[in-house]
């Protein structure tokens, strides 16, 4: 929703809950960050993270710093400056003054001969995903090749979204909830913004990140929590058919955390302990 003003420009009534950006500090979140010709707007060249905020504290943030650090490096960007992206995100979140929220850091190159723009925004936890943590989700297959050259960016998270976007949507042109991606040889990868689990009996399995997927973080937290608890996990490459015949299915990611899967491809899936146990203990984690 916005609202014209005098000048012509936008006013919103609803956005981020903060915004600080590099060189510039706490800016209020109407105003201009980007200039028109840098690369992370004209081409989707630049570099992001979002993570999850238990408590006013960012969880795993010096993990999703690193990543993005990986990721600026697959893109061919400058280095981004840890000390200030963390200095930007603790300004955000102390101006937001929200215990629960989500934060997402950009690293974006800037206009030709400029510098680089990092930036930290602060947002609300969207309210659907209780109700959809509760419900449970529908997920649709949808194909999707399987990054394998370099030029492909695997494992990069790039701002370069329109088509993990477009899964999402065609999901739910489809009737469901979200999408799951299968390669051409119907190995399956991870969701459009989520890493996806399953539970063979007392096995809990999930698509190895050498395939190319984003190594999530919420996936680490979780592998680290499943060894804890005693679950017996597998990564590698499997076909779809081993995900249909699960005993249960979840998927999850840093703002959506653990979300159980109750149908997919229109085959109903039975709800069972894994995910509610890790989704509990991640939150034990996060929180402590
Ligand atoms: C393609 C993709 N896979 C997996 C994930 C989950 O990663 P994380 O747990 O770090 O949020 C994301 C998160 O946005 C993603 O975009």
């Amino acid at each position: 929703m916005s609202q014209d003003t005098a000048e012509g420009r936008a006013v919103r009534s609803s956005g981020p809950l903060a915004l600080a950006v590099s060189g510039r500090g706490l800016i209020d979140p109407d105003e201009p960050v980007l200039l028109a010709d840098d690369e992370g707007f004209t081409r989707g060249r630049a570099a992001f993270e979002t993570t999850r905020v238990y408590g006013g504290r960012p969880f795993r943030l010096g993990e999703h710093i690193a990543r993005l650090e990986r990721s600026a490096a697959s893109i061919g960007l400058p280095a981004p400056d840890r000390s200030e992206l963390e200095h930007l995100a603790a300004l955000a979140l102390g101006h937001a003054g929200v215990p629960d929220a989500t934060l997402r850091l950009y690293w974006s190159p800037g206009a030709p001969g400029g510098n680089p723009v990092g930036i930290a925004m602060v947002g609300t936890i969207p309210g659907w995903i209780e109700e959809v943590r509760a419900r449970g989700q529908r997920l649709v297959s949808l194909l999707l090749p399987r990054p394998s050259s370099p030029w492909l960016l695997p494992g990069t998270k790039s701002v370069s979204y329109a088509v993990n976007m477009a899964a999402e949507a065609e999901a739910k042109r489809r009737g469901s909830d979200d999408a799951v991606f299968v390669d051409a040889d119907g190995i399956v990868l991870e969701g459009p913004v989520t890493n996806i689990w399953w539970r063979e009996g007392d096995v809990l399995v999930t698509p190895s990140v050498d395939l190319g997927i984003l190594a999530g973080e919420t996936r680490a937290a979780l592998l680290a929590l499943a060894h804890e608890t005693g679950w017996v996990v597998e990564e590698g490459a499997y076909p779809l058919s081993r995900l249909a015949a699960a005993d249960e299915a979840f998927t999850s990611s840093s703002v959506r955390e653990v979300v159980p899967v109750v149908e997919l491809d229109g085959r109903a899936f039975e709800r069972g302990p894994a995910a509610d146990e890790l989704q509990r203990a991640l939150r034990a984690v996060a929180e402590g």
